[in-house]
């Protein structure tokens, strides 16, 4: 069964609330998955994903240290996750405030590492994004999210 791994930073708990959300999305999408808070997940976590989900607080307009930290030692692997498939959330403190711009940062790193990236036509077109706490509807955004991923990872499983 192929499975997904869902890395994030979270001080206050918004982040993590989007990525309890993002993993019940991702059940419901038939995939086994792994949530990790950024300091306990590993290189050889993301080597044996067949998908990686990256959520993180935006600071400064992008992501946490922790989370940059994290993908600067992915340096190590580099080029051993292509072809995954990968996708983004974010919280923020306000509108305008840069949850976008954070959860295209972090799709970039992804993409460097030649991932796949799933979008949203509908919702969040570059990941999930909240205003401080999730509410029910960006809660739904980060199960969407998770249920898109899955069914991404499930067809490109059967197709190879
Ligand atoms: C160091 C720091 C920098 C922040 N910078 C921004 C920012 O640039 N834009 C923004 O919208 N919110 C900013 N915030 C607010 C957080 O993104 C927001 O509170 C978020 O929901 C926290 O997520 P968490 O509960 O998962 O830790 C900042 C918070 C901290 C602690």
């Amino acid at each position: 069964m192929p499975n997904i791994l869902i890395v994030y930073h979270s001080r206050s708990g918004n982040t993590e609330e989007m990525s309890k959300a993002v993993e019940e999305g991702v059940k419901s999408g038939g995939v086994k998955v792994v949530r990790k808070r950024v300091n306990r997940a590993t290189l050889k976590d993301l080597l044996g994903a067949d998908g990686i989900i990256l959520g993180s607080p935006t600071y400064y307009g992008t992501m946490a240290a922790e989370m940059k930290a994290f993908l600067d030692r992915s340096v190590k692997i580099h080029g051993k996750l292509e072809g995954k498939v990968g996708a983004t959330f974010s919280s923020g403190g306000g509108l305008g405030g840069g949850v976008e711009t954070t959860a295209l940062d972090m799709v970039k790193s992804l993409l460097i590492h030649g991932m796949i990236i799933q979008g949203d036509p509908w919702g969040s077109h570059y990941g999930s994004v909240s205003i401080g706490k999730p509410n029910a509807a960006a809660k739904k955004e980060c199960r969407r999210l998770g249920e898109k991923v899955a069914r991404l990872v499930k067809r490109l499983q059967s197709a190879s």
